[in-house]
């Protein structure tokens, strides 16, 4: 995907990346226009972690984090670079225009293919105004007509071919529909519809594109529910049902409940619940936790009180303790037996609903409790052995906090000394995915004069000053100039840029992390006093310039005879060079 740059920009400058990371980590203001935090990125005690307001870039004295607020969401968030923009442009409240070149023709068509499954759900839906037993079926379940609008409840029609007649009127129509998963192909040629005679459950992903769909039988019959296969648009170990809706209610989400069916997501909905989604009819993936630790730091799982219930929840269990950092809170909910949340919310009410998830088993409550089950912990034996298979789930669990008091309570209850253990689990590393990505380059420590270094951090922090430069900078052979030079033409096109934005011309460059560090340095120079500094730093670079270019230029009249041209620029540099000195000592004497 190819997001247009100047989209970008615009997003950047909308956001206030004070108050968007604010939302997410407490900033308390420290000095100046600084915001201060304990860095999010890694475990640390004091505040390293900073946020400017003017440069709208954050910077981690710690571990060396930094960025704008793309950064932030692909860092925090892990999103990738589209998907941050995404996110920024949700936040923001704009959409994401797409660059109308280069595209290739595989890519031209998923967008055909999401506007055809948005018809097709148009569709489902007027059917169902037309179907006095699909609405009669809705209302039996005690659907409100204003939460079947909400999620774009409808009624695929009985026959074989109502949607196909509709929507299948060319090759390419057909193609369409087949990709999608609406129809399906006959043995013997031709194509009938897949959903026939039921209530059709759009599933839409996050952003709120439809992208498939599951379909419930009125009657008994099998399968109860169907669902569309996989598709390019639909990859069912990765969607949630009902997150769309969720993202949509809340503006900020405290916790999100994950129930099994789509029934289930809508009575809670419909209740007051506004913060369910539903697996797709496959167990819960790491993918879907990843997925759903971006909006929210609590999950609580929903399932039966049985047998089955407890299987199925120690199998989430498993896929949770990789991704458990101490900030994430899990809770398991078991329901009385021959209950799901459809017909226990339409009994107690939302208020005792949410008081049950209040009150439901922590992650390491289950686990305990579960594994203390299977072993006699009044035997030496038994307590051995709850403390060995303990540890063999503990090990997984990231270094932190959360995995220290866990192992303290295993040493307790199975009256061990657990010291040598914690040891070999070497608390409270860093974890190395955010080392590796945002420590600053060692490799990219170019010694460069100090003058220009002063001269490219002031631009950097605040490129405006850089349109105070009259002149151009003769180019020479000094280190770090053309960058200089690539800066200065930037903000001349641009002089309102922010360091954020700035930043933003540079991803993925060689230059990145030299922006990085030069954004993030710390200096002591007053706001009043900015521009005295800079134009003192560029008479500075002007000299040491022009004394490169004469060393140059003498160096090379020993080797070989001076073009004419070069013998003109050799005389103007050295008069330059006597007039810059000859002003400094006066400005100087003032
Ligand atoms: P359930 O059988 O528990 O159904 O399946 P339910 O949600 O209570 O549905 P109602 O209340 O009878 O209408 C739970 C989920 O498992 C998947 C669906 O996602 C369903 O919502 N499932 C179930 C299927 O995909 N296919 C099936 O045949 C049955
Ligand atoms: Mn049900």
């Amino acid at each position: 995907m190819q997001i247009p740059r100047d989209f970008i920009e615009l997003l950047l400058a909308k956001i206030d990346l004070v108050e968007f990371i604010g939302q997410q980590v407490p900033l308390r203001k420290k000095s100046g226009s600084n915001y201060f935090a304990r860095c999010p990125f890694h475990n640390e005690k004091s505040a390293s972690f900073s946020v400017s307001q003017p440069k709208q870039f954050y910077y981690c004295f710690g571990c060396g984090a930094h960025g704008n607020a793309i950064d932030f969401l692909m860092q925090n968030d892990r999103l990738s670079f589209p998907e941050a923009i995404i996110a920024l442009a949700r936040h923001a409240g704009m959409e994401v225009p797409h660059e109308a070149n280069n595209k290739s023709k595989k890519q031209d068509s998923l967008p055909a293919l999401y506007e055809l499954m948005s018809s097709v759900t148009q569709y489902y839906y007027d059917q169902m105004r037309k179907s006095p037993r699909a609405i009669q079926y809705l209302k039996q379940r005690g659907i409100s007509g204003a939460i079947a609008k909400q999620f774009h409840l409808g009624y695929a029609p009985t026959g074989w071919s109502h949607v196909f007649d509709e929507f299948g009127k060319t090759e390419e129509d057909k193609k369409k529909l087949f990709d999608t998963g609406i129809i399906i192909k006959k043995d013997s040629g031709g194509f009938y519809d897949r959903f026939r005679d039921r209530i059709m459950f759009p599933i839409h992903d996050y952003r709120g594109r439809i992208i498939g769909f599951g379909g419930r039988i009125l009657d008994q019959g099998e399968p109860k529910y169907l669902n569309s296969p996989e598709t390019p648009l639909f990859q069912k170990g990765h969607e949630l049902y009902g997150l769309h809706q969720t993202l949509k209610a809340n503006r900020q989400i405290n916790r999100i409940l994950i129930v099994e069916g789509y029934m289930d997501v809508i009575a809670l909905f419909q209740h007051g619940i506004t913060y369910a989604v539903a697996t797709l009819g496959t167990a819960t993936s790491s993918h879907h936790i990843e997925r759903l630790f971006r909006y929210t730091h609590e999950i609580v799982f929903c399932f039966d009180g049985d047998k089955a219930g407890r299987t199925a929840a120690w199998r989430a269990l498993e896929v949770m303790f990789p991704l458990m950092q101490d900030s994430l809170q899990v809770k398991f909910l078991f329901l009385p037996e021959g209950e799901d949340p459809d017909t226990l919310i339409r009994k107690i009410g939302k208020d005792h609903f949410e008081k049950s998830m209040n009150q439901a088993l922590t992650l390491s409550a289950f686990f305990l409790q579960t594994i203390a089950k299977q072993n006699d912990l009044a035997t030496m034996e038994g307590r051995a052995a709850f403390a060995a298979e303990t540890l063999r789930y503990i090990k997984q669990l990231p270094a932190g906090v959360f995995q220290g008091i866990l192992l303290d309570e295993v040493g307790k209850r199975a009256r061990i000394d657990i010291s040598e253990w914690k040891a070999n689990l070497t608390m409270g590393k860093t974890p190395d995915v955010i080392l590796e990505k945002s420590l600053p380059e060692q490799k990219h420590q170019l010694k460069l004069p100090k003058a220009l270094e002063i001269v490219l951090m002031l631009i950097v922090q605040k490129p405006a000053l850089a349109v105070l430069i009259d002149e151009p900078i003769q180019p020479s052979h000094l280190p770090g100039l053309s960058f200089l030079a690539a800066l200065i033409a930037i903000v001349r096109t641009k002089p309102d840029i922010s360091t954020a934005m700035l930043r933003e011309h540079f991803r993925d460059q060689k230059e990145e992390s030299f922006i990085a560090r030069l954004a993030g340095q710390e200096h002591m120079i007053p706001d009043d006093g900015m521009e005295n500094e800079f134009l003192g730093a560029i008479r500075q670079l002007k000299a040491l310039n022009l004394d490169e270019l004469i060393n140059q230029l003498l160096a090379k009249a020993t080797q070989d005879n001076l073009t004419e041209e070069e013998k003109i620029n050799l005389t103007n540099a050295i008069n330059q060079k006597k007039s810059l000195t000859a002003t400094q000592h006066s400005s100087s004497n003032q």
